[in-house]
């Protein structure tokens, strides 16, 4: 993998966006984003020096759009497996680990890394997809109304981000390389959703939840995440409703409506 380290910039995903040329697997990281970019218009925050910001360029033009959620779900894994593991190797008493439906990582109730993906289409098919990783590792007080965000160093863990990042990157790499061979992939795909599923923030148990639309709050399971994406919820009464994201928002344990 190619690494591109830059002193200060305002985005590594509008970097590489700016940048279709660089070849795939290309990682563009920084320690200090001043602009970070989030989901839905939202801005990322990252103390300068404590956190790291990273981009990834994909050409996945193997992948049909309509099945790009799975670049989401092979993301959200590397970089859960990336947290999970210096909590584990450091023996650290932790909550646990999950990926919050769609992409965000959780350590019990709180955020501990974000992800952005743009997808830059080219009739039909993917161009271009730039992924955008933000992780909180050293960085302890949040000052932009991040909601609920932990980081490694809060709960105890000691790494340095580069590490951190390095253990993503990699686990990207091995899975988008193995990827290119046809008699690969369908194995590759069934593994990732079905493990995606499994590593579920609220994966089990009821939970309230409510209906971004109505405003409706009513309580649920996770019954699964369908393969395009929609989180598919099972109610207390027995009702099966299917939400894409935005739709629907998780409860927070502290009262608040969470997205
Ligand atoms: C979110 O949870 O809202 C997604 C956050 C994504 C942040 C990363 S940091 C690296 C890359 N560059 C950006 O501007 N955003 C993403």
């Amino acid at each position: 993998m190619n690494y591109i380290h830059l002193e200060e910039i305002n985005s590594t995903n509008s970097y590489l966006l700016a940048h279709p040329e660089l070849e795939e697997g290309t990682v563009v990281y920084t320690m200090r984003q001043t602009a970070g970019r989030g989901q839905m218009g939202n801005t990322w925050e990252s103390e300068a020096d404590k956190n790291i910001s990273f981009s990834v360029q994909l050409k996945p033009t193997w992948l049909a759009p309509k099945d790009q959620f799975l670049i989401s779900q092979v993301v959200a894994h590397a970089v859960w497996y990336a947290i999970l593991k210096p909590i584990g190797l450091q023996k650290v008493a932790s909550p646990m680990v999950s990926i919050k439906w769609p992409n965000d990582i959780y350590v019990g109730d709180k955020k501990i890394a974000g992800i952005l993906i743009e997808n830059q289409l080219q009739g039909n098919k993917i161009a271009q997809c730039v992924v955008g990783i933000g992780i909180n590792v050293n960085q302890e007080v949040w000052h932009m109304g991040a909601p609920n965000p932990t980081s490694l160093k809060l709960i105890g863990v000691e790494t340095t981000p580069e590490k951190v990042m390095h253990d993503v990157t990699s686990t990207i790499k091995e899975w988008f390389n193995l990827a290119q061979y046809d008699h690969l992939r369908k194995d590759l795909i069934d593994d990732i959703r079905s493990m995606y599923n499994i590593i579920l923030y609220r994966k089990d148990n009821l939970y309230p939840y409510q209906d971004a639309a109505t405003g409706e709050v009513f309580m649920a399971s996770i019954k699964e995440v369908d393969p395009q994406g929609p989180l598919v919820l099972l109610t207390d009464k027995g009702e099966t409703r299917k939400y894409w994201f935005k739709e629907v928002k998780f409860i927070h344990p502290n009262g608040l409506t969470k997205e």
